[in-house]
């Protein structure tokens, strides 16, 4: 299959979307970690709103993860930046997948902890946070690095859909 120019519209609309539902995660997954604390002490169930939040938002993530898996497998995404060295494409293609893993494990580890009581999956989730952060800062900074030292457009990929 010939890779296509770009990313499309709903490709776009899904990372950006997905982001500020991590975002969202981030800030406020204190609450959570609060309602998860209450109930393994003593099996009170604190349905706050910023709790229904964090539940609504880490299920719209993995939906929306799986259908820009399906995207990837469908129509594809455009070919790394050329003239790149090997390592770091290898690198980027590396923290891509490896926010794919968040993107489904996080969900996943969430729902097992919460809706099927197994605390170590709990725990597990419990680490997800610095993770993200770390991925975070070194796929923004690679983003940065190539908008503003190489000014080779990657930034403009994940902004304007092209065919
Ligand atoms: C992309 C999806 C998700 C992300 C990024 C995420 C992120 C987080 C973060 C940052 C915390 C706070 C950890 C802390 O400060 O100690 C947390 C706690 C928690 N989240 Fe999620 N979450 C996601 C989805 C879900 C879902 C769908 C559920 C369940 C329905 C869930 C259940 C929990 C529970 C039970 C805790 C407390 C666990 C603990 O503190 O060890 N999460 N989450
Ligand atoms: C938690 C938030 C984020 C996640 C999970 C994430 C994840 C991803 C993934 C998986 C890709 C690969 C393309 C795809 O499969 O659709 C990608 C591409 C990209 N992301 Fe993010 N991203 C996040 C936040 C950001 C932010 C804040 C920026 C802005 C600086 C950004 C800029 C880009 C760019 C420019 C690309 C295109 C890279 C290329 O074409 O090689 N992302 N992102």
């Amino acid at each position: 299959m010939a890779k296509p120019l770009g990313y499309s519209r709903q490709q776009i609309w899904l990372h950006w979307g997905i982001a500020v539902l991590i975002l969202f995660q981030i800030v406020f997954g204190e609450s959570m970690a609060e309602a998860w604390d209450a109930f393994t002490e003593t099996g009170a169930t604190q349905m706050t709103l910023l709790v229904w939040g964090h539940i609504i938002a880490g299920v719209a993530v993995l939906l929306f993860a799986l259908w820009r898996l399906y995207l990837r497998a469908a129509r594809g995404v455009p070919a790394p930046i050329a003239g790149q060295p090997r390592l770091q494409v290898v690198a980027g293609e590396a923290v891509h997948w490896i926010f794919y893993a968040i993107m489904i494990g996080a969900p996943l580890t969430g729902m097992a902890a919460w809706y099927g009581g197994v605390l170590q999956a709990g725990e597990v989730h419990g680490t997800v946070k610095p993770v993200i952060v770390a991925l975070l800062a070194v796929h923004v900074l690679a983003a940065l690095y190539h908008q503003v030292i190489k000014k080779d457009g990657l930034l403009l990929r994940m902004w304007r859909a092209q065919g």
